[in-house]
């Protein structure tokens, strides 16, 4: 759909009460919300995000949190880059509606609360969700609630966070069941650098020379993908002959797995469309990547 924009700027808020009053502005006027929810430190990636959300509804919401439900490790919440200012000036520039960069009491809800025990599920049981105990559920605490107070029309995520993206929706299903509201949950493709690496905030960990390495990751995905579109059916093989490249290239690859796009389970024989996913660290960063596969 391609909605008709404001052009009145950015409005700033960090309050849920905020939030809540300009939604019924935009409620009255009929219009089409979309969130994107972000922690910030934005770049090109985000900006692909919010460009989509602004062809899907006539306003567009992005909320700017460092979610500390999501962290495993207290130096990796404390060392997370934030831009608040910049980030904000992009959004204007970008004629984003509406920045909600809330404390943690206006989003992360009381443990009283019935949000408060959602979980991620099972789609969060293997691949980062292993490595990372509890990060999905974090994120699906504070996707839930941001779900709760804006109740977009739409919400839009990276592919980039392939297995998150697989959990949002199926959350937002679960809440539509429960809650009697549908986000419809929209998934934007990764952006890259020009030498493939996918954009993220923790590439800013990366020293010059881990830089150059880094697009390792996605190279190697692409090889194992071409396998599989070549025919070859032996994937667990080809996964960790992927993960050894990987590991000669100079990162110390998590895992690497094919996987069915959808359930994330193991790949049966017939299933023609798959993914495969990686994690692997760099000094400090951790990446992650995934690319499509497709048997022939
Ligand atoms: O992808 C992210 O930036 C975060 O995991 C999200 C979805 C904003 C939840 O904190």
């Amino acid at each position: 759909m391609n909605a008709a924009r404001s052009t009145s700027g950015v409005l700033r808020v960090t309050t849920a009460a905020a939030v809540r009053a300009r939604l019924r502005k935009w409620r009255a006027a009929s219009a089409r919300i979309a969130l994107v929810p972000t922690m910030g430190n934005l770049h090109r990636g985000h900006l692909a995000l919010i460009a989509h959300a602004a062809r899907r509804a006539e306003r567009v919401a992005v909320s700017l949190f460092v979610n500390p439900l999501q962290f495993d490790r207290a130096a990796d919440l404390a060392a997370y880059p934030r831009t608040e200012e910049r980030d904000v000036r992009l959004l204007e520039e970008h004629r984003v509606d509406l920045a909600f960069a809330p404390p943690p009491p206006e989003i992360c809800p009381p443990a009283s609360s019935a949000l408060s025990a959602i979980t991620a599920g099972p789609l969060a049981a293997g691949l980062c969700g292993a490595q990372r105990r509890g990060h999905f559920d974090g994120v699906a605490v504070i996707v839930a609630s941001l779900f709760d107070l804006f109740r977009p029309h739409v919400a839009v995520f990276g592919e980039k966070d392939y297995q998150q993206l697989c959990i949002v929706r199926d959350l937002a299903a679960r809440l539509g069941a429960r809650l009697g509201y549908v986000v419809d949950v929209v998934a934007v493709p990764t952006v890259r650098a020009s030498d493939g690496l996918a954009l993220s905030s923790r590439n800013a960990y990366l020293t010059p020379q881990q830089r150059c390495g880094a697009p390792a990751l996605y190279r190697n995905l692409r090889w194992l993908a071409a396998r599989i579109g070549e025919g070859r059916e032996d994937t667990g093989a080809l996964a960790e002959q992927a993960r050894r490249r990987i590991a000669a290239a100079g990162l110390r690859p998590e895992y690497v797995e094919v996987r069915h796009p959808r359930t994330l389970a193991p790949p049966c024989p017939d299933d023609k469309n798959l993914i495969v996913l990686a994690a692997a660290w760099s000094g400090k960063a951790r990446l992650i990547d995934n690319v499509p596969a497709h048997r022939p």
